[in-house]
């Protein structure tokens, strides 16, 4: 990233929206001395600011938006600058109704919200275009701009009939004609055949919601839509700003699952962003789980970020203390804010940027955590946490040009597979669970300080010692191919129940699992027992016994080795994990969803096995319960060391250190207050 982005530091500002304060320039007077003092350096403008710059339709006004730029350039800040198009002008939705957005049951929404447009509405996209051509123009050559910023967290779907065309046109280009089609949407099903392409009409409540090819083309579609908007949006940057990189705020990491979000292929996105950045918000200090195991959601979800381009990226939104849109909304606990931004740079990334820089004074956001609240004071706690973090960036200054350190373990991680598995109408919705899954293979990593890395199933799988693939309900042969090819090159490969059951036209696989698959796992798959809640199997594997929850696979043995068995029901005594050699490379089937215990003891073996600690804890008691997280460059490791517990813990250094965060050497015992993070160098 460091190489399309430049920046001199660590990124510390976040959102600012001066243009609720036009008329009040002591407030932005005000603003500007209080920022400097809290160590803002950067400032994401114009996100939500079109009805300011184009009050009327052509009529322009950037004169309060240059005497920002003035102000920011006069304290040597960052702008990052923001296409308006996150909310549209009441003008535009007048004029043109086209651009509103049409929801599933094929009402017209009325101006309102933001977010709020037509995916194809040619209007929409002219306007757009014109509005970045002139920001492009006016603002290209200043200083300040560092990163232009696309709208913003770009998501949902439009149903309008100009929507309807663009998806025909979509099907057209993929299916070619009416009869593959109807063959490959297996649409004799219900009489559901279409006879000309006028018939295709997108998943809709008053219509069809069942058909599982067409619920996934239409995501699939939506996302080619949102991308396309996103590239009409860029080109005017890229004609006039060549050297300027562009993002979008990606969003993840929402209460209670803290997962990714899934309305979006952000790994096919990605491909279109020079720069990935995100916005983070997780529920510290919630009552359902402990501040460690939100540790390790919000780990995983930069991890995933991180792995979108395998690079170093940007938080482009936190809240530097409550949110006004969870469930319940807590405010940080002392420590917390270094804590929970700090992290964040633990795992690559370069900025800690708020949500927001100044509170508004009314409407639905006004209690929304800010950096400058409604008391305007630089008195408060949540201003003086920033200024801290302001503090410690600048500390951390050094390590701004390393990286997220090297790691011999991915989890492989799919859009498609997603919206399949969750569209599935075998198995439970209450137990299918995906993200939870995905969590549980991550934290036995987490809790022992290893580094992974989330890729996507188009990734090269070859720089890796082990690839766990949970949960790959959707597979293509191409992709069976590959793991094949990685098995047997000596790769080590994981992969677990509702394994390769349909194939990327969402049809099942005839003649039982694809011989592929069978040759890699050595093992036919049988059928699968979906458990109610209160019912268990178990599997008894070297002497210890695990419970068996919600799936169970039921497969023949082939060529592979059974390590351990189901105890219980019809399928007791058939093979519950196995292994299968193949070439110089092992393939490992978990056949049942188990408890937590089995995975913590079956990633030990392997992590021994294949020797994947890698020297990540510089101190000698590896089970304090400290988070350790590495980034390097080519001169030295930076160690994040973090105290995610409510009590203190003690690390026994094995060698001496520097603590980049307060210059004092640490030798020996150190001792981590709750939530504190030291960041250790080797002297
Ligand atoms: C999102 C949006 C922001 C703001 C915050 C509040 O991330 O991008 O405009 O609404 O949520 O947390
Ligand atoms: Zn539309």
């Amino acid at each position: 990233m460091t190489d399309t982005l430049q920046i001199s530091k660590f990124l510390h500002g976040g959102d600012y929206n001066p243009e609720q304060w036009i008329d009040n320039s002591e407030i932005i007077n005000r603003d500007f001395t209080l920022f400097k003092q809290s160590k803002i350096n950067t400032f994401t403008i114009g996100i939500f600011s079109w009805a300011k710059i184009e009050p009327k339709e052509g009529v322009y006004d950037f004169e309060w938006l240059d005497n920002i730029f003035d102000r920011v350039e006069q304290q040597n800040g960052n702008i990052i600058l923001a296409t308006p198009s996150g909310a549209r002008p009441r003008w535009m939705s007048e004029k043109y109704p086209e651009v509103l957005r049409t929801n599933e049951q094929g009402q017209k929404l009325l101006f309102g919200e933001r977010h709020n447009h037509c995916l194809s509405s040619p209007v929409y996209r002219a306007k757009t275009k014109s509005i970045n051509y002139q920001l492009a123009k006016r603002y290209g050559h200043r200083k300040s701009l560092i990163l232009w910023h696309i709208s913003n967290e770009l998501g949902g779907d439009c149903h309008c009939e100009l929507c309807q065309e663009k998806f025909r046109e979509w099907m057209k280009n993929k299916y070619k004609t009416i009869d593959n089609l109807n063959r490959l949407y297996w649409s004799s099903f219900w009489s559901h055949q279409y006879n000309n392409w006028d018939d295709i009409h997108s998943p809709s409540t008053l219509g069809d919601t069942t058909s599982l090819i067409l619920n996934l083309d239409w995501k699939r579609f939506v996302t080619d839509q949102t991308i396309d908007v996103f590239e009409n949006e860029v080109k005017p940057l890229r004609e006039v700003t060549p050297n300027i990189p562009v993002t979008t705020n990606f969003m993840g990491g929402n209460p209670p699952e803290s997962s990714i979000f899934m309305d979006l292929d952000y790994q096919k996105f990605s491909k279109h962003v020079d720069v990935i950045s995100w916005d983070s918000y997780p529920n510290w200090s919630n009552d359902y789980e402990t501040t460690e195991t939100l540790a390790m959601k919000t780990a995983l979800m930069n991890d995933v970020m991180r792995g979108l381009k395998h690079d170093s990226y940007l938080i482009m939104e936190s809240t530097p203390s409550q949110v006004n849109w969870h469930p319940f909304n807590k405010s940080k606990r002392p420590g917390m804010h270094e804590m929970g931004s700090l992290q964040q740079i633990a795992h690559g990334a370069n900025s800690v940027l708020y949500f927001q820089l100044h509170q508004s004074r009314g409407s639905s956001e006004m209690f929304h955590g800010a950096v400058v609240t409604h008391s305007l004071s630089n008195r408060t706690r949540v201003f003086k946490d920033v200024s801290l973090v302001g503090k410690d960036l600048e500390k951390l200054q050094p390590l701004l040009k390393s990286k997220y350190t090297h790691t011999k373990i991915a989890i492989v991680f799919d859009y498609d597979n997603v919206w399949a598995l969750d569209d599935a109408r075998n198995y439970s919705d209450q137990t299918k669970k995906y993200w939870h899954t995905i969590q549980s293979h991550y934290s036995v990593f987490w809790q022992n300080n290893i580094p992974v890395d989330i890729i996507s199933a188009q990734d090269d799988l070859s720089p890796y010692t082990l690839v766990i693939d949970p949960m790959h309900f959707m597979m293509d042969i191409e992709y069976m191919e590959k793991i094949e090819k990685y098995v047997s090159s000596g790769g080590n490969l994981v992969g677990t129940y509702m394994t390769g059951m349909v194939d990327k036209n969402y049809l099942a696989y005839l003649g039982g699992w694809p011989e592929r698959l069978q040759r890699i796992y050595g093992l036919s798959y049988v059928e699968t027992d979906t458990l109610y809640p209160k019912q268990t199997n178990t599997i008894i594997w070297e002497d210890n016994e695990y419970k068996v929850i919600d799936y169970a696979d039921v497969f023949e043995q082939k060529n592979a080795t059974s390590l351990a068995y189901y105890e219980d029901d019809f399928y007791a005594q058939s093979p519950a994990l196995t292994k299968n050699d193949l070439g110089s490379g092992t393939a490992m089937m978990i056949a049942g969803r188990t408890e937590k215990a089995f995975l913590n003891k079956f990633y030990s073996k392997l992590i021994d096995k294949y020797s994947l600690r890698d020297s990540q804890i510089p101190f000698e008691n590896a089970d304090a319960h400290l988070s350790v997280q590495v980034r390097q460059d080519e001169r030295q490791k930076y160690y994040f060391i973090t105290n995610y517990t409510d009590n203190k813990q003690i690390s026994l250094f094995k060698d001496s250190y520097t603590e980049m965060l307060s210059g004092n050497s640490l030798n020996g015992s150190t001792t981590l207050e709750p939530y504190q993070v030291i960041v250790a160098t080797k002297d």
